[in-house]
């Protein structure tokens, strides 16, 4: 195959197939090499990666230490309705400069109450307003109005809570810099934004504010919010899923079916442009020149390249069906340009594997295995009792494990017979504990920079625009031999 649609030198490659030409070296810090790139025409990441719709990859603390370091997450959609809107609501609460509708709790709510309250939300300061709904403020709880000892649990709120006649609140017009020399100057933690008659209008905090400054890389919407996308599906309650997801706050929708280049993939955009016209929707799954053009032809604004290169996948030893990895994002680069940003998605096991993914025609690289085992996937570290080895499990979203999880969650009849009457293409696999996702994401980001360095340029925008027109200009095809040399340690 050497037509338009790939250049030969790729047909049959991936990753470990080419080794990077180092190029003239530029003097900069690696340190200062910016990574930016397009998850959509209107999203922009500071770190181009974005965490699967996995469920033992991307739930809410994933999405957040995403969208912390500058990437996106995405949160799966293998759980009810309900329940993922309340991990899309949960990123969007985490951090911002005003939080809008703060939590409350109304005068009479016992202590007990209250602080179930708290540490199931995870926050540490509760308004309390003077009747439930009635959104006027009475008071604030703090944790340190907790006492430690005695019988507190059936005390009301109101006796330990400091009224709001001694809070320092301030009405809702006032700036981010005005509201830390407040925080600063009051030395409080708090400032709930209130209007004359009390009523409440948000609350800022002083941890959200020092997170504002320190961290101006994260992925934040217009508001100061992190981040987060969401999975939908194509078929059954996929547009009632999306409106919940969009009510929540997603920024982002992913149609995510295994096979993209289908007509259930067209009619699902349809209805969803119909139902959530102003939403960006990242679609997929494709892996050839065709099925990229087919996802431009319905006008979506990302596409999500890989049919079978990840680590859980078993479709290409139960059907056959897939391209390798490299070749299928050339493909979609071939037949899109920079006209859609392309996600590349699956079998990235070395951060080098990012980078080629980047310069051959990828904007963003989305990691399933690479990021689970880590503190913030979804389920529990398991300790090898014998050898004290930690682990975790990762698994594929057709695995028989995940399908039989997300049928206890999924009230939807029609999904259930088809995930019932479907064979299994995934499969659940053992991973090393790796501690924190940000310590992963911090060695990709320097892998990166020192990968654009090589590349002799000053940023990954640079490096991509006089690489990808013709990648195999800076590549080298690697023989047998030269893999071993390059990669066996
Ligand atoms: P990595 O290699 O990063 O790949 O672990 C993550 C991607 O794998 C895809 N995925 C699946 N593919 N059967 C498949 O054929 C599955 O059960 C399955 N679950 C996940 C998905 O695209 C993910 O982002």
């Amino acid at each position: 195959m050497s037509d338009d649609r790939i250049e030969a030198g790729f047909v049959g490659m991936t990753f470990d197939d080419f080794l990077f030409r180092p190029q003239l070296g530029v003097n900069l810090s690696r340190q200062g090499i910016p990574l930016t790139s397009r998850l959509t025409a209107k999203i922009e990441l500071e770190l181009p990666i974005v965490s699967s719709n996995m469920d033992s990859v991307t739930g809410a603390r994933m999405a957040e230490a995403m969208a912390l370091e500058g990437g996106i997450g995405v949160i799966h959609r293998g759980q009810s309705i309900a329940r993922q809107a309340d991990k899309v609501a949960e990123v969007k609460r985490s951090y911002s400069a005003v939080i809008e509708n703060p939590h409350c709790l109304p005068v009479g709510t016992t202590l007990g109450d209250a602080v179930r309250f708290a540490r199931r939300r995870k926050i540490t300061g509760i308004l309390i307003e003077t009747a439930a709904g009635s959104g006027i403020l009475a008071g604030l709880l703090s944790s340190r109005d907790i006492p430690w000892t005695g019988q507190w649990q059936d005390r009301r709120v109101e006796e330990y809570m400091t009224p709001v006649e001694r809070l320092h609140t301030h009405t809702p017009d006032i700036s981010v810099d005005k509201a830390e020399q407040v925080l600063f100057d009051k030395r409080i933690e708090r400032l709930p934004l209130v209007d004359a008659q009390n009523r409440i209008h948000g609350l800022i905090t002083r941890k959200d504010v020092r997170f504002l400054r320190e961290r101006p890389y994260s992925s934040k919407d217009g508001k100061g919010h992190l981040l987060v996308a969401a999975a939908v599906g194509a078929r059954g309650d996929f547009i009632e899923r999306a409106q919940a997801l969009r009510e929540a706050g997603a920024d982002c929708f992913f149609i995510d079916i295994a096979h993209g280049h289908s007509t259930i993939m067209a009619e699902a955009v349809e209805s969803m442009r119909a139902a959530c016209p102003d939403m960006p929707l990242a679609c997929g799954n494709v892996a050839t020149f065709e099925g990229a053009k087919f996802m431009k032809d319905l006008g979506v604004d990302a596409i999500k390249v890989g049919v079978g290169p990840g680590r859980g996948c078993r479709t290409r030893l139960e059907t056959a069906a897939g391209v390798p990895q490299l070749q299928a994002i050339r493909e979609a680069y071939k037949a899109v340009g920079e006209s859609i940003p392309i996600i590349a998605d699956g079998g990235v096991r070395y951060d080098k594997d990012i980078f080629l993914a980047l310069v051959c025609g990828a904007s963003t690289v989305m990691l399933g295995s690479a990021l689970s085992g880590t503190d913030e996937a979804p389920g529990r570290v398991i300790e090898d009792p014998a050898t004290h080895s930690k682990k975790k499990i990762y698994r594929g979203m057709t695995s028989p494990e995940a399908v039989l999880e997300s049928l206890y969650e999924v009230d939807d009849n029609d999904l259930i017979e088809d995930a019932l009457d479907t064979p299994p293409e995934g499969q659940e696999i053992q991973v090393p504990y790796k501690g924190n996702v940000s310590g992963i994401l911090h060695r990709i980001r320097g892998h990166l920079r020192s990968a654009v360095s090589y590349a002799g340029e000053t940023s990954l925008e640079a490096a991509r625009r006089k690489i990808t027109p013709d990648p195999l200009e800076y590549l080298t095809a690697l023989s047998e031999s030269s893999r071993r040399e390059s990669y066996e340690r």
